[in-house]
């Protein structure tokens, strides 16, 4: 089967409920016993429930993976991704952009618990050389692109170079998507969503799913998550399955959107620079096309005007664009990074990651291209 048909038709056996064409939402937490020791298939919904089966063997089908995790959350799932392999006195090395909520994690429970969190810019990929050659890495965790400023790292050379030195590696493939990028099929052994973005896409489910493909490492996972609870919800795991139908087409129209937007946005007086990795003097480009099927949804910009002032200047102009915690659903929004997602960073980590006053992170939604550039160049035009 071809992707996007696999989209629509992987992992569910209508056969196996009642002929319903679409996957039930089994909402119930336990499942009927005839006698002690039964072998039924559903128990208890912690352990496991059908449609949250549907949804993990569907993630794992479309992740080239073999087991399929659905959490409660995207940070829950990262959470019970890092409890089920770091240990006190363990090292972890993260790309150093990485998703906010994610770096929290680390540096305010995972550090605090004697995990040796070490944040590396991986662009280079001989960066990972020395610090395997002096740490004893249990986990490299990788996020590209990467939020906000949609930095790549090369997932196949840095997932054998962690191989080598018997590291696991996992890896958040949120922005991307099993529509744009595989990385179980580059050689990482965890890849992780928080499909509240993309795979929901429609702004109204809080969720998380992975796929691994190592037997071991998925009886770990699976025991973790079921004993720390971070469960997806059976409507939850619904709404993601229902989701996933359109992916394909959802990202189709994302990605051509947002090329379009980033080279309009190119030629705008209020804006300094564009980070689009379509674009050829994005610094990942080449990496971007051997890597990627497409180049995503998301366009940052730097303003001329590099304040908070004129970044609000312009989240207040916008009158379709909605300012919001979160990216990947159909309708176009802003993020000020700043502000938003990477608040809990000290000024001076954002300012080495180049995450400034004036930047301005934009899900770029599935509307029409010209009602989206409208109401940006309106509301940019502002701070002239
Ligand atoms: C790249 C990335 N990873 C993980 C998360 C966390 O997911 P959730 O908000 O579903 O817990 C987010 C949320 O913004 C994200 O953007």
């Amino acid at each position: 089967m071809q992707f996007n048909t696999e989209l629509i038709h992987s992992s569910y056996d209508h056969n196996e409920h009642n002929r319903a064409l679409m996957p039930p939402i089994y909402q119930n937490s336990m499942f009927a016993m005839h006698e002690i020791g039964e072998p039924i298939p559903f128990k208890y919904s912690r352990l496991a429930n059908p449609t949250r089966k549907t949804l993990e063997d569907t993630i794992a089908a479309l992740e080239q993976g073999t087991h399929g995790f659905a959490f409660a959350s995207g940070i829950a799932g990262i959470d019970v991704i890092f409890r089920t392999i770091l240990r006190p006195n363990d090292t972890i090395v993260a790309v150093s952009d990485i998703y906010g909520g994610s770096y929290d994690l680390l540096t305010q429970v995972y550090a605090p618990w004697s995990v040796n969190v070490i944040f590396a810019d991986l662009t280079q990929p001989e960066k990972l050389d020395e610090i395997l050659a002096n740490h004893q890495v249990k986990l490299l965790w990788l996020e590209t692109p990467s939020n906000p400023l949609l930095r790549l790292v090369d997932i196949e050379t840095l997932a054998a170079k962690a191989k080598a030195h018997g590291a696991w590696v996992g890896i958040d493939n949120t922005f991307a998507t099993p529509y744009l990028q595989n990385p179980l099929a580059l050689g990482c052994d965890i890849v992780f969503h928080s499909a509240t973005k993309y795979l929901g896409g429609h702004s109204d489910v809080l969720i998380g799913v992975a796929a691994v493909k190592d037997e071991n490492l998925a009886k770990s996972l699976n025991d973790m998550l079921i004993m720390a609870g971070a469960i997806a919800s059976p409507m939850d795991c619904w709404l993601v399955l229902r989701g996933i139908k359109t992916l394909a087409v959802r990202m189709e129209r994302h990605c051509q959107n947002a090329r379009e937007l980033a080279l309009r946005l190119q030629n705008h007086p209020a804006v300094e620079k564009v980070f689009y990795p379509a674009l050829p003097e994005h610094e990942h480009h080449e990496l971007a096309k051997r890597q990627m099927r497409d180049f995503g949804g998301v366009v940052s910009i730097y303003l001329k005007n590099n304040s908070i002032q004129a970044a609000n200047t312009v989240i207040k102009n916008l009158k379709m664009v909605c300012m919001a915690s979160s990216l990947g659903g159909v309708e176009s929004l802003v993020n000020h990074s700043y502000t938003q997602s990477h608040s809990g960073m000290s000024p001076e980590v954002k300012n080495s990651l180049g995450i400034r006053e004036g930047l301005l992170r934009f899900s770029v939604g599935i509307e029409h291209i010209d009602d989206i550039y409208a109401d940006i160049n309106h509301a940019l035009n502002q701070t002239l």
